[in-house]
């Protein structure tokens, strides 16, 4: 039997309409922040991940999917590597938004100079190749957002509220919740920070484990985030970034706070917290729904950088994702289904017979026609058998066209529930099923 990739999933069902629902509750409150959608190729050029989120991140060396044209592969194969590839050859599949986005925005200059902010948002799979286990995929989905074009802090904890409110309209209840922030500096008070952070774990190397010491080199930050938990004892006596911010970032971090504290937002302020991709500035986020076991369910902050890394103007911008299959896993441990119910349907059952099966072809179209979600016999089934399948699909209501009906012109309706029948007119059809759908 065929099978699927490990680490990726197929979308049916209750799951489906989880992840639409995803993207309805999307649409609403970013569209009322004045944000629209965007949909970016799955494949970029490998440099735009690299130079977006950073050589040395562990999504760059080790996740990303690489793609290779059937046509290159064998000569990649006999290259041995890909140095005579060239860049538009090399591509990978998108281990995150951010940096196609802040692509898109650049190659197609959305937010010229002077002109209003690019605030885009996109629901979209992401592929990482990490070791698959449960809230870690090779293939999964975000919706996220980015903004372009603004530097202010309200910015900041307006993102931040928007997300907040995002994961309350999704079913999550507020306390379950446990926000977290940090600033990471910028271009003027980080690279200092991180020699410190450098310099502090080289002090300690005969305590750190080989991975860290090779962060060391490479990115010392990600030294808080080991998974050894030795090292972060060590690293919890390291320099932290709020302590080591210029004035203007400290400025900054202090009016973000205040916006949150204005808007009774509750958070928890995590020194530590440094995120995975490069591309952070200042402001930076985490949520995680407490007890749930999925690691965090969305993240995100500020990346003014990131533009003129990808090619463009000087333009602050910021933004978050969240990961539908966490935020699924999360709630059903709270009890909710975000796919909700199935839909509700009617069925149209017919007698045997040519002008019956011709009057229920009728019905199902009048019945669409209005909106209603309608199914009926496809395989000869005998009335009983089409009452079962009703009961299958869950029908609220059953249409039942006998010869004696198709006669009168009427239709006999059955309440799947009480079980209680009525005639009505064929042409009220569409009408008396509605009153009744309520
Ligand atoms: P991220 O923290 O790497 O940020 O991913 C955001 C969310 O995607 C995570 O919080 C998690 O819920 C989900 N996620 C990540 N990896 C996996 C995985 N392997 N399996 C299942 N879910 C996963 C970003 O991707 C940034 N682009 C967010 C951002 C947007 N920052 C600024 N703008």
């Amino acid at each position: 039997m065929a099978q699927k990739v490990q680490g990726t999933e197929d979308l049916y069902g209750g799951y489906m309409r989880a992840w639409q629902r995803m993207q309805d509750v999307a649409r609403e409150l970013f569209g009322a922040y004045g944000f629209d959608m965007i949909e970016t190729p799955a494949i970029e050029q490998v440099d735009t991940f690299v130079h977006g989120i950073g050589e040395s991140t562990d999504v760059v060396r080790k996740e990303m999917f690489r793609v290779v044209s059937g046509a290159l592969f064998s000569d990649l194969l006999a290259l041995g590597d890909e140095s005579r590839l060239k860049p538009r050859q090399r591509m990978a599949m998108r281990p995150e938004g951010t940096a196609g986005v802040v692509r898109a925005v650049v190659e197609n200059n959305l937010v010229p100079q002077g002109a209003a902010p690019a605030k885009l948002w996109y629901a979209e799979a992401m592929f990482r190749g990490e070791r698959p286990q449960k809230g870690r995929l090779r293939q999964f989905h975000q919706v996220g957002v980015e903004w372009l074009g603004a530097s202010d802090p309200a910015a900041d904890a307006e993102c931040i509220i928007m997300l907040m409110e995002y994961f309350e309209r999704l079913g999550f209840a507020r306390e379950s919740l446990r926000l977290v922030i940090n600033s990471m500096g910028d271009a003027a008070c980080r690279p200092a920070y991180r020699e410190k952070v450098r310099a502090f774990i080289m002090d300690h190397a005969d305590e750190m484990c080989e991975d860290c010491l090779e962060r060391a080199q490479v990115n010392p930050l990600r030294a808080f985030d080991c998974k050894n938990d030795h090292c972060r004892e060590v690293m919890a006596a390291a320099p932290l970034a709020p302590d080591n911010l210029c004035e203007e970032c400290a400025a900054h971090y202090a009016s973000v706070k205040r916006y949150l504290d204005a808007a009774g937002v509750a958070y928890v302020e995590d020194p530590t917290l440094v995120r995975g991709l490069d591309y952070y500035t200042r402001t930076v986020f985490e949520v995680e729904a407490v007890g749930a076991g999925v690691g965090a369910i969305g993240g995100g902050g500020r990346y003014d950088g990131l533009v003129e890394l990808e090619g463009g103007k000087p333009t602050p911008g910021l933004g978050f994702a969240v990961g539908f299959e966490r935020i699924a896993l999360a709630l059903a441990e709270q009890g909710v289904e975000l796919g909700g119910e199935a839909p509700a349907c009617v069925y149209v059952a017919c007698t045997p017979g040519e002008v019956e099966r011709a009057a229920a072809f009728d019905a199902c179209r009048a019945l669409r026609a209005a909106g209603v979600r309608t199914e009926a016999d496809y395989q000869g089934r005998s009335l009983k058998g089409q009452f079962k399948q009703a009961d299958k699909f869950g029908a609220l209501l059953c249409v039942i066209l006998g010869g004696n009906e198709v006669a009168a012109g009427v239709a006999t309706l059955r309440d799947m529930v009480s079980h209680e029948q009525v005639e009505v007119p064929f042409g009220r059809l569409a009408d008396e099923v509605l009153a009744r759908l309520g």
